[in-house]
């Protein structure tokens, strides 16, 4: 039996005509990359993201099945480069039949997943054989008492031993992703970019964004954020560089002789709508067009009711066509359609 419950505000008509690949929206841009959620639920409580602990989701997650049938759905529309997010998305126990269930489907060229890492170095390899080919892991210090500090759990030789079993198995290009904080971090970046020295890992620097719509959320991000200008003014020996495959909107530069890059992603000091190419699904089923936009249409009622394929095609692109031209800045600028980036996949 369908455990979701249906929505009865899903209006699946009047979308008469589908586009056939590769799909732009209303703005010209071709939208060839989704991101889903497989779950809310994570094992971390990130200082920026679930300081007090997770929300219970709200309902079960999508499941094996209608996960393959959204990815086909989107393949069909154009869609060629599926990433997996949460949440954990390992903490998924069917995660390693997720991956072979999308990586099985033809016209998937790219299937990543974003990852904490504390489970990684066990699954990496059964990941690895089921098709996933990269991972980007969340890494926002290099000392273990300052990590316990920011994820809220004792778990840094855990994460290590994932990122260095990531590479073993040869997920590449390997990312290693910093969220950037004043007071929290900033005394690392020059040895987040020397990692790139010593090993072929790619090295991004990600602007904090506000999420949430509490005074908590918003007072974080003006005490903490720090923008990428300040941190390549800080780190003089960066030459621009080529981006590694995937890299969607990072700027991206290298040190002299190291191994890997550095890119930065800047979602609060400089917008990169313009070369906007996704769609994202959450853990529970609903289409989101922008990250800073609403929660988007659901399709878990349409999934559990038995939607054709062709109208799962109608709904993927009525999504794409919503696509606003960009997200706001200044006051504007806060995710609030939900309370942690693990509501809607970081
Ligand atoms: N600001 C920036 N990035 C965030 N993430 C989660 N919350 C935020 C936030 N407030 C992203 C980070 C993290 C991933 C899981 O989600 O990249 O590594
Ligand atoms: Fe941290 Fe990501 Fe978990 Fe949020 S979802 S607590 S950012 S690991």
């Amino acid at each position: 039996m369908c455990e979701y419950k249906p929505l009865s505000t899903i209006a699946l008509s009047h979308y008469l005509t589908i586009e056939l690949t590769p799909m732009q929206d209303t703005f010209g841009r071709t939208v060839d990359y989704l991101r889903i959620s497989v779950t809310e639920a994570c094992n971390f409580r990130c200082i920026y993201c679930a300081p007090n602990g997770h929300s219970t989701p709200s309902g079960s997650p999508l499941s094996v099945e209608d996960i393959q049938r959204v990815v086909r759905a989107a393949v069909a529309l154009g869609i060629t480069k599926i990433r997996l997010t949460g949440g954990e998305p390992l903490l998924r126990r069917d995660i390693v039949k997720i991956v072979r269930a999308i990586s099985s489907i033809d016209g998937v060229q790219d299937l990543a997943l974003t990852t904490n890492a504390f489970l990684l170095g066990r699954l990496a390899r059964e990941l690895a054989d089921a098709g996933l080919r990269r991972v980007n892991i969340s890494l926002d210090t290099l000392q273990r008492d300052r990590f316990t500090h920011i994820v809220g759990v004792d778990a840094f030789d855990a994460v290590w031993a994932g990122i260095r079993e990531a590479e073993a198995v040869g997920f590449a290009p390997l990312k290693i992703n910093v969220v950037a904080m004043r007071g929290i971090n900033d005394d690392e970046f020059t040895n987040f970019a020397r990692l790139t020295l010593d090993h072929p890992w790619h090295v991004r620097f990600i602007e904090l964004m506000p999420v949430g719509s509490t005074n908590v959320a918003q007072e974080f991000f003006d005490q903490h954020f720090i923008s990428a200008a300040e941190l390549i003014a800080r780190l003089p020996e960066l030459a621009k560089s080529d981006s590694p495959q995937g890299s969607g909107p990072a700027r991206t530069y290298r040190l002299p002789e190291a191994q890997a890059t550095i890119g930065f992603i800047t979602p609060a000091s400089e917008h990169f709508c313009n070369a906007c190419n996704r769609l994202r699904v959450t853990a529970q089923g609903a289409i989101c067009a922008c990250l800073f936009g609403d929660r988007g249409e659901d399709m878990r009622g349409a999934l559990c009711e038995g939607i054709s394929e062709i109208k799962l095609q109608e709904l993927l692109a009525r999504a794409i066509d919503s696509k606003p031209e960009q997200h706001p800045f200044g006051d504007g600028f806060k995710i609030t359609s939900v309370d942690a980036m693990s509501k809607i996949g970081g």
